[in-house]
């Protein structure tokens, strides 16, 4: 049976070793353990990750690897410099602070990568040594980027998820990483990655497409040989858990009853001790709010919980002391005797205490500055669902802000921001908060963490049938036999060959893509046979052609059909005309003149603005702006406007290449059609084609073609093989 291989950097469970050498086994905080653990046990699953804690007797490790195996989990030992140079390190002196957007904290270190790429290795091989057939894997945050792609050199068909919990930043900052392409190489060795919200996906295509040039369509991306996809799935809490706690007892000491008097009211806070959790502000605000409404002076808590996070890092030691000093100033000033507005924890909590504050709490106020999802907030709304009583002020800097619309949301820079929430929360009726917590709470029952993964998972299980489907269609060895030994049956041959993205890859400078000789040498032996008609059917113009195949004086129609060349001679439509080129010139001028780096190239019958050397987003907003113009302009003449990659070409609507290839289809009966092409200009010549016809796509996308090959070069080498048969 198939499994699933969880793979992330922490354990659900974290292993403590006591001074006296015992050693002590617990629940692991932070959003990825505690979400993803909270998962159906009867799922047929492994979890790989580190138990967190140096361990480096080898007995030692045996007695834990045999504890955690009992419920599935495999550890990876870290040694001490592996911990400090790759979790302390590059993990979360460079990628965590960086990808939060504090670049003052980010780490260039070159140590902390080699460590980091080291132990991505190590987790690899251990993946690899358990991986079986038909398994998922799924691995998890940014302390793994790397390990999709070394899972997939080892195991090039396995299907592999891989899932941020962090924020994506803007490629602006993202750029700045010196090991930015390795980084992406690594997130894309998956066929799926997800994030928590569609900013980080934006983000996230943005860098890849600037930075390695892959491009995407509705989050796919063509990767040349798979594609991969690229999805938005928020994670979701176990509902349940927090709504009805399982052996929850109302305690009558407990925390409800024990700080908090009717006159009293509770705000809540719960985070790691993290910068990007927004603490000293928080505090700073709840000061601010005091000074602003003094009657609330004796009235109002905060509960401030704060976990222990990583603090063999400089910034967290920091705040530590930094929180503090706030804290303590803060309740040396307002204290009374019977009364503390800050009751600071620097601990974790047990399950059931936490629901107990959540369900005490009057409000919550989550203020980080940037947070990739932040679970807090949502495990207190569901902690709602007997009271109806509450209020969630959230920053609008974590994920969670974009599903939790019907809370208060506040600018986590913004003091005043943050007060006035405070006092619309203590002053909100009842009503509205019941109405508030209502529909936030339907849309966290529905999507739940359970919703989530199953999300997740079925979508990678539809890539598989999909890339199932696809390798169908892809050339494989069966149907390249099938296609030479047609080829060499045949006594007539009709071979129709595209140019650009075809025989020859792309590039910046369009007038560089000159033939090479092996090409030509190809072409020349083709095009020799007898038994062979070889044409080129291409968007170029002719003088270009005619420039570049003077050597070979083969048949060929150029500007998509405008001009053709049979039997020596170029011709034209009679019915086409170029008069309204002089309308449609200066649109195209004033794009150039708009837009550095495009520019026009003019055919004979056709005018088309490339902007293959600037920013694609900033070209294809310029032909929405110039679209308008063109229709109002071209509307009563007889003109099409195409789209090619990069480019867009106004022309006569009488013309393509599917027209084009007509002129030669009808010549004779052939007995053999072997058309290739790579764009949308190439899918009107697949359609005019006998069903019994061999005709090839490049690449992977969508297409009328009955075959789909992966590359150019692929392309060369089955001509290869046509002309060693020639
Ligand atoms: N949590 C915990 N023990 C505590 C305090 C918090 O297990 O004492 C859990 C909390 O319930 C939540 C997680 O830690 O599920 C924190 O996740 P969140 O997404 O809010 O922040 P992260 O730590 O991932 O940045
Ligand atoms: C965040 C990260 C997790 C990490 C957790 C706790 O939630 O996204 O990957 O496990 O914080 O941090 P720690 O460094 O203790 O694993």
């Amino acid at each position: 049976m198939a499994r699933l291989i969880i793979v992330s950097n922490r354990l659900p469970i974290t292993v403590d070793k006591k001074k006296d050498g015992d050693l002590f086994y617990h629940p692991s905080a932070g959003g990825l353990a505690t979400g993803l653990n909270s998962l159906d046990n009867d799922l047929n699953k492994i979890w790989i990750g580190w138990p967190g804690e140096i361990i480096e007797d080898g007995w030692e490790q045996k007695a834990i690897s045999q504890e955690l195996t009992k419920d599935n989990l495999i550890p990876v030992f870290l040694t001490q410099e592996e911990k400090e140079f790759f979790y302390e390190g590059f993990s979360n002196k460079t990628i965590w602070p960086h990808f939060h957007y504090f670049t003052q904290y980010t780490s260039y270190r070159d140590r902390y990568w080699q460590a980091y790429k080291k132990v991505n290795e190590k987790f690899a091989e251990l993946v690899c040594k358990h991986i079986q057939k038909d398994d998922l894997v799924w691995v998890h945050d940014y302390q793994l980027l790397l390990l999709p792609q070394m899972i997939r050199k080892a195991f090039p068909n396995v299907s592999i998820g891989f899932f941020l919990h962090i924020p994506f930043p803007s490629y602006e900052i993202f750029r700045i990483l010196p090991w930015r392409r390795e980084l992406l190489n690594g997130f894309l060795g998956a066929d799926q990655i997800g994030f928590h919200t569609y900013g980080y996906m934006r983000h996230f295509l943005s860098a890849v497409y600037r930075i390695t040039g892959y491009d995407h369509k509705f989050g796919k991306i063509n990767v040349g040989n798979r594609i991969v996809n690229v999805d938005v799935f928020p994670m979701g809490i176990d509902y349940q858990k927090y709504a009805t706690p399982p052996n929850f007892v109302e305690e009558k000491n407990g925390i409800e009853a024990q700080f908090l008097d009717k006159n009293q009211k509770m705000v809540l806070s719960i985070d790691r001790l993290d910068y990007t959790k927004g603490i000293p502000e928080r505090i700073k605000a709840f000061r601010q709010f005091f000074e602003k409404h003094p009657h609330y002076i004796g009235k109002v808590t905060l509960v401030m919980v704060v976990v222990p996070s990583r603090s063999n890092v400089d910034q967290y030691a920091d705040l530590k002391k930094e929180l503090d000093t706030l804290v303590g100033n803060i309740n040396a000033k307002y204290r009374t005797f019977n009364w503390t507005p800050i009751r600071y924890f620097y601990r974790s909590f047990p399950f059931n205490e936490l629901t107990s504050m959540y369900r005490a709490a009057e409000i919550a106020l989550i203020t980080p500055l940037r947070d990739g999802m932040n679970l807090v907030a949502k495990e207190f709304i569901a902690a709602k669902e007997q009271s109806k009583k509450g209020v969630l002020i959230l920053s609008e800097m974590a994920g969670a802000s974009n599903e939790l619309t019907d809370a208060l949301i506040v600018n986590p820079n913004d003091s005043v921001d943050i007060v006035n929430a405070l006092l619309q929360a203590l002053e909100m009726s009842l009503e509205e908060q019941e109405e508030r917590l209502v529909k936030m709470q339907e849309n966290l029952k529905k999507f739940d963490v359970r919703n989530w993964a199953e999300t997740f998972m079925n979508e990678q299980i539809g890539l598989i049938e999909f890339k199932h489907k696809q390798k169908t269609n892809l050339i494989n060895e069966t149907i390249e036999a099938k296609l030479l030994d047609d080829y060499n049956k045949a006594k007539q041959r009709l071979i129709i060959l595209d140019y650009d993205g075809t025989l020859m890859n792309f590039n910046k400078d369009p007038q560089a893509v000159v033939p090479d000789q092996e090409l030509l040498d190809n072409l020349n032996i083709l095009h020799s046979n007898d038994k062979n008609k070889l044409i080129i059917i291409t968007g170029r113009d002719k003088d270009t052609m005619v420039k570049w195949f003077s050597e070979i004086d083969i048949e060929m129609a150029t500007e998509h059909g405008v001009w053709i060349k049979r039997k020596g001679k170029w011709r034209t439509f009679t019915n086409i005309y170029d008069t309204w080129k002089k309308d449609v010139r200066p649109v195209l001028e004033n794009l150039v003149h708009r837009t550095p780096g495009s520019f026009i190239e003019e055919k004979d019958y056709s005018l088309a603005w490339h902007y293959r050397k600037i920013d694609k987003d900033l070209g294809e907003k310029r032909i929405r702006e110039f679209k308008d113009v063109l229709h109002y302009l071209t509307a009563n003449l007889d003109l099409q406007v195409l789209e090619g990659n990069k480019v867009v070409e106004i022309k006569n609507a009488d013309v393509n290449k599917g027209k084009a290839a007509q002129y030669w289809l009808n010549d004779k009966k052939w007995d053999f059609i072997l058309a290739i092409g790579d764009d949308r200009t190439d899918e009107d010549i697949f359609k005019v084609l006998p069903s019994n016809a061999y005709s090839i796509k490049v690449g992977l996308n969508q297409t009328k073609a009955r075959f789909n090959i992966m590359s150019v070069e692929d392309v060369r080498t089955l001509l290869n093989k046509i002309t060693s048969k020639t």
